[in-house]
């Protein structure tokens, strides 16, 4: 069944953040392509069975049973050739959360934790807010290409430098847009072992991954790195159900699972929301299809905005990702501070993205574009924008 992607749905009134112009103080009429949701509704097949969950009328306590796991499961199984056993499986809130949860309960307070930056902004904070040490590994960028790449000797120097306890890895990463490779993964899992570091492996955008790319789940590579590994999984990027607050965490090492386990209950998070639960097993069995229809629309985005960036060679440069519905657009050669960038992005030419440097300091003359929205919203930001830059 053909899935229609261009169908605008109005956003405003309905607890969006990503619509909330007003309370975030941008511009009423700028079109809003930063937090990282989609403007798509989510796949029928979720629709239906949150619908049926509606009607059914009681919302009591909630667990899952066998039946989930293995729904969960065979998708990691199939797609990734990810094998979990049932025990591994830790339900959380959000990955946010878990990561969160990881950092407190693996970690004390004090002790240094890695990230690779420019990354993710909850990265920096789950670190910071818990009082842990922040070390970074910047990514390097390419310049000829805007590929970025690992630098593997200050991987390591920082880890045996600042005796780091705790990597978390973005993969695909979020805002770079890469795929790790086997190669790259395997590097960073041998210098972990080396130095007693637990992983959280993020891999929530795993489900977008472009032609010619192959997503690794970094636990998946070998029993060695699944035992050191705390691996975050998600249907609500793929399925657009951020809101529905859901996540499924495989932990393979007993003691690592307990220690993390551990730390939900003394968070007080016991208990999950029916609907994530429901919608996520939905997604799951049904979804694949609108999911490969929604990769070939975000590719045709994706298309779009290379030929855009293309045109103003003296503006912008744009590397595709390889993963993730998220453009990284480099407005370097525009010379602009950080705050007249924004100033020329949101006020003048009426687009609301994420600021490069709310990914860190590397991210710096950069914006990030969320193109997980209709084509005729992709191709009016980009209007708006060649009219300023
Ligand atoms: C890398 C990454 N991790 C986690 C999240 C959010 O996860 P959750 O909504 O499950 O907390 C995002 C959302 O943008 C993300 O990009």
């Amino acid at each position: 069944m053909p899935y229609n992607f261009d169908t605008l749905t109005d956003r405003t009134d309905t607890y969006s953040i990503k619509a909330d112009a007003k309370g975030r103080g941008k511009p009423a009429d700028a079109l809003p392509l930063w937090v990282a949701d989609m403007d798509f509704k989510a796949p029928p097949c979720v629709l239906d069975a949150l619908e049926k969950e509606v009607r059914h009328g009681i919302f009591g306590y909630s667990d899952t049973g066998r039946e989930y796991y293995e729904t969960v499961s065979r998708w990691q199984r199939e797609r990734f050739g990810f094998h979990t056993q049932e025990s591994w499986l830790v339900k959380s809130p959000g990955v946010v959360v878990a990561i969160h949860i990881a950092v407190r309960g693996l970690t004390a307070p004090g002790d240094a934790v890695l990230i690779q930056t420019p990354v993710y902004h909850p990265f920096h904070s789950a670190v910071t807010l818990t009082g842990r040490k922040l070390i970074t590994n910047e990514l390097v960028n390419e310049e000829d290409s805007g590929r970025y790449t690992i630098d593997f000797a200050d991987f390591e120097a920082k880890i045996a430098g600042n005796q780091v306890k705790l990597f978390i890895l973005c993969n695909p990463h979020n805002p770079v847009g890469r795929v790790w490779t086997k190669e790259e993964l395997t590097q960073m899992g041998e210098i972990c072992l080396r130095y007693g570091v637990t992983v959280v492996s993020d891999e929530i955008h795993q489900d977008f991954i472009f032609e010619g790319h192959r997503h690794v789940v970094f636990a998946g590579l070998s029993k060695k790195f699944s035992d050191i590994t705390i691996t975050c999984t998600a249907p609500s990027k793929t399925f657009n159900l951020a809101g529905l607050m859901l996540s499924n965490i495989f932990v393979s090492d007993p003691a690592l699972r307990d220690a993390f386990a551990r730390e939900y209950e003394r968070a007080g998070l016991s208990q999950l929301g029916v609907m994530g639960l429901v919608a996520c097993k939905a997604a799951y069995e049904g979804g694949a299809d609108w999911l490969a229809q929604l990769l070939t629309y975000l590719k045709g985005n994706m298309d779009l905005i290379d030929q855009w960036a293309a045109a103003h060679p003296d503006a912008v440069r744009f590397r595709r990702p390889e993963g993730t519905y998220l453009a990284w657009l480099d407005f370097r050669w525009l010379g602009l501070s950080t705050k007249e960038l924004d100033d020329l992005v949101t006020n003048k030419a009426k687009v609301w993205l994420s600021a490069g440097t709310a990914f860190g300091a590397a991210g710096a003359g950069f914006m990030r574009l969320n193109a997980a929205s209709p084509r005729s919203i992709i191709e009016e930001a980009l209007r708006r924008m060649s009219a300023v830059i």
